[in-house]
């Protein structure tokens, strides 16, 4: 009689919470995060407009940007939030709403926002993700004029990208670990002790020529195995400068 009277209390607690949770659902626009297991992770971020006031975004979270970086929509507009990451685990929030989930390597993560009030959204980073962490930030224009989609003006690369785009970090580690090349972390200025003994200051002329002509000056315990790599020059000091960084 007892166990049964308990079996029912915790039957009703439970009905009561599913209830709480459909309502929350129903009456507020709360959407239940999702990881979604049938979506493939993606690495390219955009808005698509799919009825007017509907949106289905691709975001995707990268050192230390999101991308799209500049959103613009309407006010009363849902938008169906898909989030992918680039690189590492970040914790996407879209101040103001309850929007919070991460963006977990290899996996897609859902939720749906709607925007009913007008206003700039800030869209930041929760999870510790590295150097520019701290300024990892988005943001989504919620204006009556919404304006056009900022054109797609020659995409600038950072550093981060870069070392990406040109392959460095299959070689290179950005943590410290060595690997089939020397770990980027704490490069710059430091002594290299090369393969035939002398040594060397990794400043910006020894980066340029390790880019150029990297049999060159090989740092001991490595092989000679880098690609000479040919890449515009504005490329070559954006890279110079994120080594700068990787303190
Ligand atoms: Cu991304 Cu912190």
């Amino acid at each position: 009689m007892f166990e049964r009277r308990i079996a029912i209390t915790a039957l009703v607690f439970v009905l009561a919470l599913v209830g709480v949770i459909g309502l929350s659902v129903k009456l507020f626009g709360i959407g239940l995060p999702t990881c979604l297991t049938d979506v493939r992770p993606f690495r390219e971020g955009k808005v698509i407009e799919q009825a007017p006031k509907r949106y289905e975004i691709h975001y995707v979270a990268r050192m230390w940007k999101f991308e799209p970086p500049d959103i613009s929509m309407v006010p009363g507009s849902t938008a169906d939030i898909y989030l992918s990451t680039a690189d590492v685990t970040h914790g996407v929030q879209i101040v103001g709403t309850n929007f919070n989930l991460m963006a977990v390597p290899g996996a897609v993560n859902y939720s749906r926002v709607k925007f009913t009030k007008a206003g700039d959204y800030l869209v930041v980073c929760n999870e510790y993700c590295g150097a520019a962490h701290h300024n990892m930030a988005g943001i989504i224009h919620v204006t009556e004029k919404a304006a056009a989609p900022p054109p797609p003006a020659q995409p600038v690369l950072g550093g981060p990208e870069l070392v990406e785009k040109y392959g460095c970090t299959a070689c290179h580690s950005l943590d410290g670990t060595a690997q089939i090349g020397p770990t980027f972390k704490g490069l710059y200025e430091s002594k290299r002790v090369l393969a035939n003994g002398s040594t060397v200051i990794a400043d910006d002329d020894y980066l340029r020529e390790s880019i150029e002509k990297p049999d060159v000056k090989v740092v001991k315990g490595f092989e000679a195995n880098m690609p000479s790599m040919a890449m515009p020059p504005a490329d070559e000091q954006a890279i110079i400068n994120y080594l700068k960084t990787l303190k």
